[in-house]
């Protein structure tokens, strides 16, 4: 009942290629084998031999599986060594990886929501198909209302209409959460627009709103210079002008020194010194009454502006189309 397993385990090293080896695997260890057989019968040998035929067989089966996986590991490195020998592969030659990266416009977007998180600020979401109260009468722009045209908007069957600015997202939240409020939304907008060097059927909004008890345009004034020197540096100032939209009131246009020349007037901001960033204002008090708040007790401010337009002075882009250009050579420089 014994088995002269050196022998066998030499006839393993002597293994050629891989199917030989599988070869002498089925022959001296697969179900058939003259092991498998031996091990099998133990139980049919008397008491006193199973003991030391047990040990013996199981010695010869533990040095055979040895035996086939190093034989295994030796051909496997052998072929990888031929393989590579003849100088076809040569593994040292840089491979050059190709990196990715964001987005020059979403890298925008990164900073100053970054700014507003580090205010306290929760960035929020909405969907980009809107219905009319949530883009227009809830924002105080009744249909028919002349504001309307500040938005050229494409409509859908059905009425709703893929949203003209992320500003529906102040009712959506104001609908759904208790002030105090203080959130940032960016998302993508769409305009039944011409598309020029300035102007783009599909651009980025990056709004926000602020709603609670006494808030002034005090505050309002104070988040747009912490914003604008979070993102263009604490030389920043900015100014704010009178303008209109119909869901604030005051509303104001604001600037920022500009960036090119620091105020002293260069082609960028077309010697003003001046750059123009986006609106705001105080949320008007039917806006507020339109989501259920009362303007006696709250009050809040809501701002939105154009990352696009922030990259484009960043960067000194002086055509917004490039962006949405599949044009790796235009991107590779960010
Ligand atoms: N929604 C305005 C626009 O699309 C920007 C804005 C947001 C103005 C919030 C005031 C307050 O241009």
């Amino acid at each position: 009942m014994s088995i002269d397993y050196k022998k066998i385990v030499a006839d393993i090293k002597g293994a050629q290629s891989l199917d030989n080896l599988e070869d002498l695997r089925v022959k001296y260890l697969g179900r058939k084998s003259d092991l498998s057989a031996k091990l099998a019968g133990i139980g049919k040998l008397p008491a006193e031999e199973r003991g030391l035929a047990g040990k013996h067989l199981n010695e010869a089966k533990i040095a055979l599986e040895k035996a086939l996986v190093e034989q295994k590991n030796r051909l496997e490195s052998d072929a990888l060594v031929a393989a590579t020998s003849d100088n076809t592969l040569d593994v040292t030659l840089p491979t050059n990886p190709h990196y990715g990266h964001a987005h020059p416009v979403l890298q925008v977007i990164d900073d100053i929501v970054r700014t507003f998180a580090q205010m306290g600020y929760s960035v929020v979401d909405g969907p980009e198909v809107e219905d009319e109260w949530h883009n227009f009468e809830a924002l105080n722009i009744p249909a028919g209302h002349p504001a309307r045209d500040m938005q050229d908007t494409f409509y859908l069957e059905g009425g709703n209409l893929p949203r003209t600015h992320t500003s529906g997202m102040q009712i959506r939240f104001m609908e759904n959460n208790k002030p105090p409020i203080r959130i940032i939304c960016p998302g993508k907008v769409y305009r039944n627009e011409d598309e020029d060097a300035r102007h783009s059927w599909t651009f980025y909004q990056i709004e926000g709103l602020v709603i609670d008890k006494g808030i002034s345009l005090a505050d309002l004034k104070g988040t747009l210079l912490a914003m604008v020197q979070g993102v263009f540096g604490k030389d920043t100032q900015i100014r704010l002008r009178p303008n209109f939209f119909p869901y604030t009131e005051p509303s104001v246009e604001m600037d920022a020194t500009c960036i090119m020349c620091r105020g002293d007037g260069c082609h960028v901001c077309s010697g003003t010194g001046w750059l123009e960033l986006g609106g705001a204002g105080m949320v008007h008090p039917q806006v507020l009454r339109n989501v259920g708040l009362d303007p006696d007790v709250y009050s809040g401010f809501a701002f939105g502006f154009g990352p696009e337009r922030l990259a484009m002075i960043k960067y000194q882009i002086p055509d917004v189309r490039e962006f949405w250009r599949p044009s790796m050579k235009f991107l590779e420089q960010f």
